[in-house]
């Protein structure tokens, strides 16, 4: 009989490997948080300010020009791509990019909910972008900067002209604070607190450029809007909303973390220091990966690889020889391993994308943490190897 193989001496000093919601920054602690603005109205003058705080932060983080306009909206990211979408969708015909989960999502909005006239499907499958010179830029796009659930993203925004007719909508949720986004290129961009500076769910960012707000300022969609969307009132824009003045009541206790977490990023140095550590993280992952066999990156190019949720396939000739559910329990079978030993949480792939891992690597995560990780990886995938042999 073989003996078990050895585990590694290190453990992570925090297992929390999730994509969402994601880590909180080092040394988070809920007793930092000043607390005048919690148990009283969000429309008090220091509600209100603790609000324009976090949009003034995250202007100046994100480097959001001037003339942008930033509010804080209901029902996280998907309340945000969906109020943009319900809003702005219609005018004109629709390019909608989907190369994973998130992104179908959004196809499923256009097709089959808002049953778009004339909405054009360009997809690849995971692992892959579409092709990004097929996309007509005279018409809306809608797509997702950073597939979160295969670990694509697009490499920059050099495939969007400047001198487009029609709006781009972005959902940038595992991207912002970790890529750099063009704002130039972008007239809607979305993201939720809970991703890349592990902040809290329930809240989107909704950020729009001019021609974002022109164009909700002459279209009236041809579908009734529920009020938690509504943006304009009497054909012109609601300006409180990107003032602090939310649409309905926000959870001031997430706002003061987010506001937290803004400050802890601005503290290290701001989006460069946010996208250094998200890189240097996943230099740690594609080092371990590119020194074993058994593993490989789900983003075929490395130019498309995601700094944030790094997806991760098995590729081992013994796994591969499996059919679909013998990989995905496999895969299960090291997750379960390594959340029983403490090392590792919510590291597998999403439920609807190809079996495998999916580790975040956004700027909370600690470089640290990962490289004292990748041994457990080897660990979980040795254990697991011994046990598919010993059932055979
Ligand atoms: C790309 C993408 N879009 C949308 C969502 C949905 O975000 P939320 O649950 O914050 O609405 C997620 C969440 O993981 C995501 O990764």
């Amino acid at each position: 009989m073989t003996a078990d193989p050895a585990k590694p001496d290190v453990r992570p000093a925090d297992p929390r490997f999730s994509s969402g919601p994601c880590k909180k920054r080092p040394d988070w602690s809920a007793d930092r948080f000043p607390t005048a603005a919690l148990g009283r109205s969000h429309r008090s003058k220091t509600g209100k300010a603790r609000l324009k705080r976090a949009i003034d932060l995250t202007r100046e983080l994100l480097g959001v020009p001037d003339d942008y306009r930033i509010g804080i909206v209901p029902a996280s990211d998907t309340g945000a791509v969906e109020m943009a979408m319900w809003s702005m969708l219609g005018a004109r015909g629709v390019d909608m990019l989907a190369w994973e989960s998130f992104g179908s999502g959004w196809v499923t909005d256009a097709v089959k909910q808002l049953r778009l006239d004339d909405a054009r499907v360009i997809e690849a499958d995971y692992g892959a972008l579409p092709d990004l010179s097929s996309v007509d830029f005279d018409r809306d796009v809608v797509f997702t900067w950073n597939g979160t659930t295969s670990g694509v993203r697009v490499p920059n925004a050099d495939f969007i002209p400047s001198d487009r007719e029609g709006l781009t909508i972005c959902d940038a949720t595992s991207a912002a604070f970790a890529q750099r986004l063009d704002f130039g290129k972008l007239d809607v961009t979305t993201f939720s607190w809970q991703k890349v500076l592990g902040g809290e769910g329930g809240h989107g960012v909704l950020i729009l450029s001019p021609r974002a707000v022109e164009r909700l300022e002459t279209h009236t969609p041809a579908w009734p809007l529920p009020k938690i969307f509504r943006l304009t009132k009497g054909g012109k824009l609601i300006e409180g909303i990107f003032a602090g003045e939310t649409i309905n009541t926000p959870s001031m206790l997430c706002v003061e973390d987010y506001i937290d977490a803004l400050e802890w990023a601005q503290s290290i140095g701001g989006l460069d220091a946010l996208i250094a550590r998200a890189d240097a993280n996943l230099g740690v992952i594609q080092s371990f990966v590119d020194s074993v066999h058994w593993l490989e990156n789900l983003a075929v190019d490395p130019a498309t690889r995601s700094n944030t949720s790094v997806c991760l396939k098995i590729v081992d000739p013994a796994v591969i020889a499996l059919d679909e559910a013998g990989q995905a329990a496999f895969a299960k079978g090291m997750v379960s391993a390594l959340d029983a030993q403490g090392v590792a949480f919510d590291i597998g792939a999403y439920r609807d994308a190809p079996p495998g891992l999916r580790i975040w690597a956004g700027g909370t995560i600690e470089a640290s943490d990962l490289q004292a990780l990748m041994p457990w990886l080897q660990w979980a995938f040795d254990t697991q190897k011994m046990s598919l042999k010993q059932a055979a």
